[in-house]
């Protein structure tokens, strides 16, 4: 149990983030294709690869998720990507979900698949180093849903997950996320959150899950996507912190943040808000686990080309070096270079 708490506090030191680049390869090619970037294996090695490389990474990022093609792979000098990682003071994380699938009878909702073989896939992942995993649940906002038995089956996944990873000694991410997609608004954004939390620590504790040694990693309550409604950055940020200050244990040592389809920008000042208003009233560290909100830029600026490198791992550490800023509410939007 104490490697566990370590690692967990380890990852939310120093006002370090986390990287997730565990695009399962589907949701990898989805990104590269608008972007005319070969949908291979080699070329998402490639991508891989200069990511990890990116020369000062571990100064605002204390982990990265991979998934399990990345876990396996190297880079052209033979050197593996964990041994990369580890030389660079980087702790690696997995993500050990199977996706989601429909839930039977509920249309509209979705539960996240993977339980069958955890328990030896864990102890596989945890032989070759890795010290952190992630499940994904998601719960979409609609009519008449989320339904009650999709927050308890979602709930019920992500807890027995959290349960055998910790019994293989990674800490588990926690990642229950509800969707931007539709028009409803932020109150009902924070309703359904707080709704899914609470959902979430019942069966968290029914498993007899450490609280102290895992990590969760929540959506920012935020309007739809198609909801006209403008929001201020810090009514998202004071509508967020308040449900977390609800339904989050004060055990839990961080909250690490997904972006959800937010800009990068936005993404940074949000964080950066919760962090400056409610300082000295969190009982957790307030981080980031983003993947497009640090890729995306860096993405588009390489486009698949090996001559491009070095500028797309620039922008890459901006991000990253935006987020590690935000954690200490020393982010501001004259950091971005459009506004220069
Ligand atoms: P985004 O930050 O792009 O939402 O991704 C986070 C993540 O890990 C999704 O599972």
């Amino acid at each position: 149990m104490e490697n566990l708490i370590s690692t967990a506090r380890k990852l939310v030191a120093d006002h370090k983030g986390l990287l997730a680049m565990d695009e399962s390869t589907p949701t990898c090619n989805r990104r590269f294709a608008p972007l005319g970037i070969p949908q291979t294996v080699d070329a998402r090695r490639a991508y891989r690869e200069w990511i990890i490389a990116s020369p000062g990474l571990a100064e605002s990022i204390s982990g990265v998720i991979l998934c399990d093609e990345t876990m396996r792979q190297q880079r052209k000098d033979g050197t593996p990507f964990l041994k990369a990682l580890a030389d660079a003071g980087i702790l690696p994380g997995i993500k050990v979900d199977n996706g989601t699938k429909e839930l039977a009878t509920h249309p509209g909702e979705k539960i996240t698949e993977g339980l069958d073989g955890l328990r030896e896939r864990l102890a596989e992942y945890s032989r070759m180093g890795a010290r952190f995993a992630k499940w994904r649940a998601v719960i979409a906002i609609g009519e008449s849903i989320p339904s009650r038995s999709c927050l308890e089956a979602n709930a019920h996944a992500l807890a027995r997950y959290a349960a055998l990873c910790q019994e293989a000694g990674l800490v588990p991410i926690v990642e229950p996320e509800v969707l931007m997609d539709g028009n409803h608004t932020l109150d009902r954004c924070r309703q359904v959150t707080e709704e899914v939390l609470r959902n979430v620590f019942i069966q968290l504790n029914c498993q007899r899950v450490h609280l102290e040694g895992m990590l969760l990693k929540p959506n920012m309550v935020v309007p739809g996507l198609d909801c006209l409604e403008k929001v201020a950055v810090e009514e998202v940020a004071d509508t967020t912190v308040r449900s977390l200050l609800r339904t989050v244990p004060a055990a839990v040592p961080g909250i690490v943040f997904l972006s959800g389809g937010q800009s990068a920008e936005m993404a940074s000042a949000r964080l950066n808000s919760m962090n400056t208003r409610f300082h000295v009233r969190m009982p957790w560290a307030l981080s980031f686990s983003f993947a497009r909100a640090i890729q995306q830029p860096a993405l588009e600026i390489w486009g698949g080309e090996e001559a491009h490198v070095v500028a797309a791992q620039q922008a890459l550490l901006h991000r990253a070096r935006c987020n590690h800023a935000a954690r200490r509410g020393e982010y501001a939007a004259e950091m971005e270079p459009s506004k220069t």
